[in-house]
């Protein structure tokens, strides 16, 4: 009977320097147990760095962790109750599936039979029930996959930590495994920290998502908190595509601001706005675009690309080029026609300037 297990993480202050160059300076989160979080940034920001210090892999330079309350800054891996999923699936390639599932319950002291069935057990869970015997050569790379997630999982770890684990998928068994990792974390409810760089992803499996910029965090919260209240210009863009818009808050009234975009006036929550200089963040698809001039910002048609389901504008405004999604499939806007852009009332908010 697999059992699991869910422990909290603490990083407090956590420092790690490879000699002169420093990977993370100060990194501080908490990770309540029972939940999936995914750390989420650019190629170098730190990310690895990080799985690897809570899998006991690498140690601080300075701070402390602690998993499941207990300080473990300076203990090395295999005292650690972590298991890690590897991108690369480490798989021993002369073993069949379930002596790969087998091999860590038998060197924690099981025996060679109770390790067996629990490694049946495992698979099953994965759904590769009946597939222990084949070598990983006989497997599909989405099957090894969950191979590699069921040799982690069998050790009942307090935290189960995954590296890029899709990232040897093609896309659409990327969104299918994806969804079989979530699904199997909120059934067993083990806390997992989640590595990736690919924002889709980590809108689509996250409790929360922690952006981490230069071995820092940018922010964190709930999917939806990121997506529809960035912060920055950075989370803005990173989280999916957004045109960044200087404006001006010209009043704040109760929750909403008034913004004046060039002579276009519009009114926008407010959020921590003050008055001044500012930057709207505006999602490709919360531009309306009509024919002709009218009221609303004035523009003019660049390019256009035909999607299928929707239509690619790029519009040339006095406040720049903006990039624009229209669902609008029967009516596309001839290139250098005269436009007017409108704001719907989702996917924009105001950002520091
Ligand atoms: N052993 C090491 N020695 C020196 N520098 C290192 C070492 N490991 C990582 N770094 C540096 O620390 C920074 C963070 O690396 P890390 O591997 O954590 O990035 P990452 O966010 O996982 O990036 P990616 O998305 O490319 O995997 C990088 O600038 C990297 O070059
Ligand atoms: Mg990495």
């Amino acid at each position: 009977m697999i059992n699991q297990k869910a422990g909290s993480v603490v990083f407090q202050n956590v420092r790690k320097t490879f000699g002169a160059f420093t990977a993370i300076a100060d990194l501080s989160l908490t990770i309540e147990p029972g939940t999936l979080v995914t750390l989420l940034g650019p190629s170098g920001c730190g990310k690895t760095t990080t799985l690897r210090m809570l899998a006991g892999l690498e140690h601080p330079s300075a701070g402390k962790i602690l998993i499941g309350g207990k300080d473990v800054t300076m203990l090395p891996a295999n005292e650690r109750d972590v298991s890690m999923v590897f991108q690369s699936y480490a798989l021993f390639p002369h073993m069949n599936a379930r002596d790969n599932v087998a091999y860590g319950l038998e060197s924690s002291g099981l025996s060679r039979k109770e390790a067996r069935e629990k490694a049946e057990e495992g698979l099953a869970l994965v759904g590769l029930a009946g597939m222990g015997h084949r070598l990983p050569a006989e497997l599909s790379g989405g099957q090894q996959q969950r191979v590699a997630v069921a040799r982690a999982l069998v050790l009942e770890p307090q935290v189960l930590l995954l590296d890029e684990p899709l990232s040897n998928l093609d896309a659409r068994l990327r969104r299918k495994v994806r969804t079989d990792i979530r699904q199997l974390q909120q059934r067993l409810g083990f806390t997992a920290v989640y590595v990736t760089h690919d924002q889709d992803e980590a809108l689509a499996v996250s409790d929360r998502i922690i952006v981490m910029k230069d071995g820092e965090i940018a922010q964190s919260g709930a999917p939806r908190d990121l997506y529809e209240a960035p912060a920055s210009a950075f989370i803005a863009d990173f989280m999916g595509e957004a045109n960044v818009i200087p404006c001006e808050v010209v009043g704040i009234d109760g929750g909403d601001a008034e913004i004046r975009i060039g002579s276009f006036r519009h009114r926008v929550p407010a959020g921590a706005a003050t008055p001044g200089a500012a930057s709207l963040a505006v999602r490709p698809g919360a531009i309306a675009l009509s024919e002709g001039r009218g009221q609303g910002l004035a523009g003019r048609i660049l390019h256009s690309a035909y999607l299928g389901d929707h239509v690619e504008y790029e519009v040339e405004t006095d406040v720049g080029t903006l990039f624009i999604v229209d669902h609008a499939v029967d009516r596309i806007l001839p290139v250098a026609s005269d436009t007017t852009l409108g704001f719907r009332s989702r996917g924009i908010a105001l950002i520091s300037a």
